[in-house]
């Protein structure tokens, strides 16, 4: 059984979780790949995102987060009461003061009373697509030190969106992930060893007003993956210092690693993610003898006087690390997996690396005592690496049929797709039943959400 650095003998971490995904999707190759101009191969294997969710004209941010939560209040029996915080990361809140969270407790209480949720408190986190992760780690540590039998809620919601007929245009999607917190749980345990990095980035970035991100792509790969290794280098010095993770000497921390989940801003970032962090913690292990057998040496900058030709070289290295058999075979063992429900999903921005663990936990992949580590990042930009051990009960949690569900839904036009994505089409493409929608914005911009049966 894996050290674990919890103070006392109750662990605390994620019980169960929840995730609302809308209920139509745009397929890249098609109608949008050839009105694009783009090669759907480009789309599918290149980026790895075979259908977006595209929010209906009565969805948005709040909706869906309000979604997410009542799914797993019902399938956790939790009620009001028993919850003493939501915190809600996103970046795509529909008002720039009240918290989203308001919404969604108006929303509940539609459902539990008016007045049910009144000792709850709810706070938003913003900070990208890393929002979701920062409020796990701090209300880890009140559900820590909470003394009541009260338990914590962090949901995802996010509509990730750019421009029409831009580079990031076949990156989005949209919804929302509800996390259970509490002291005991039955799904993962958390470490409480948090790796961090944080630097200033002009990345992706949505000033105030403008209703899409604007986003320098290749930069923002690149800010990902410098800023993932430094939050893992401080990941593994601490768990190293804590003598949580001991590797001896030929073996490297990640050896102790069963599964690694990344953000997925689209499917192939994870692929370069862990290309990047495992060719990184393998360079002081024996592996790195066995990687220069098959790959040869790794080009060193002081062996280029011109940069541009060490670059090109660090590129080509980095190409054929991702295709040697050592990282592919690490990689279909620990990785891989995670991106399963992003395909048919698309970006949910914050919420992207807990649909990674809700993809692992519907394909069952999940099995007691197995370290899961989760490696975060959000633009502007900052990385937190951390870690989580699977619990004995980890196996018997409900699934959601999550697969199915997304087989169910329905699929809509181009037109469609650029009407909603554009707020010209008022009417619902599927009229809502059974769930929260938003039924109007008043002359002040609040907004006012039903809850239809
Ligand atoms: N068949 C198969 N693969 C193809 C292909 C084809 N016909 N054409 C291109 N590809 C591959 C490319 O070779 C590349 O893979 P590689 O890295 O292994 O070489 C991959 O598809 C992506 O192509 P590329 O041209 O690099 O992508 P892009 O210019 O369309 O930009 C993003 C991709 C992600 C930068 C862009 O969509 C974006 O800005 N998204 C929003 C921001 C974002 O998500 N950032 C991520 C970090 S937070």
């Amino acid at each position: 059984m894996p050290k674990m650095n919890v103070p006392g003998d109750e662990s605390v971490g994620i019980d169960d979780l929840s995730v609302y995904v809308p209920g139509l999707f745009l397929p890249l190759a098609g109608e949008f790949s050839t009105n694009r101009g783009i090669d759907p191969g480009k789309l599918v294997k290149g980026i790895g995102i075979e259908r977006m969710a595209v929010p209906d004209a009565h969805e948005d941010a709040a909706s869906m987060a309000a979604m997410s939560l009542l799914d797993l209040m019902r399938r956790t029996n939790l009620h009001p009461q028993d919850i003493g915080k939501i915190y809600v990361g996103t970046e795509s809140a529909p008002d720039e003061a009240k918290a989203l969270g308001t919404y969604v407790i108006g929303m509940l209480e539609q459902i539990y009373g008016k007045g049910s949720f009144q000792e709850c408190s709810t706070v938003e986190f913003k900070a990208a697509c890393i929002g979701t992760t920062f409020a796990l780690e701090s209300l880890s540590y009140w559900v820590a030190a909470e003394e009541e039998g009260k338990v914590g809620i962090v949901i995802a919601s996010d509509v990730a969106k750019y421009p029409l007929a831009s580079a990031g245009e076949y990156t989005q999607g949209a919804g929302s992930i509800a996390l259970l917190v509490k002291k005991n749980p039955r799904l993962l345990a958390l470490e409480q060893i948090y790796g961090s990095f944080t630097r200033d980035e002009n990345d992706f970035f949505r000033p105030m007003g403008c209703t899409t991100a604007i986003v320098n792509g290749k930069h923002s790969n690149q800010c990902y993956l410098d800023a993932m290794r430094g939050a893992f280098d401080s990941y593994a010095a601490k768990s190293r210092r804590l003598e949580v993770i001991t590797p001896e000497k030929g073996e490297c921390v990640t050896d102790f690693v069963d599964h690694l989940l990344f953000h997925i801003p689209y499917p192939r970032m994870v692929e370069y993610a862990s290309a990047a962090i495992l060719r990184h913690d393998w360079k002081e292990s024996r592996r790195s003898g066995e990687i220069e057998r098959e790959l040869g040496r790794e080009p060193a900058a002081q062996d280029y006087d011109d940069i541009e030709k060490y670059r090109a070289a660090e590129a080509d290295y980095a190409r054929r690390f991702a295709k040697s058999e050592q990282f592919l075979q690490a990689y279909r063992a620990k990785v891989k997996d995670t991106a399963t429900l992003s395909r048919q999903i698309g970006n949910i921005y914050t919420g992207s690396i807990y649909l990674g663990l809700a993809s692992l936990l519907e394909l069952q992949k999940i099995h007691a005592k197995e370290r899961v580590c989760f490696g975060a990042y959000g633009s502007g930009c900052s990385a937190l690496f951390f870690s989580a051990i699977a619990q004995p009960q980890a196996e018997s949690v409900p699934l959601r049929g999550l697969l199915q569900r997304l087989e169910e839904r329905k699929q809509i036009s181009l037109q469609d797709y650029e009407l909603l994505h554009e707020g010209k089409k008022k009417e619902s493409v599927l009229p809502p039943k059974g769930e929260f929608a938003l039924m109007g914005i008043d002359h002040q911009g609040y907004r006012h959400y039903e809850y239809v049966e």
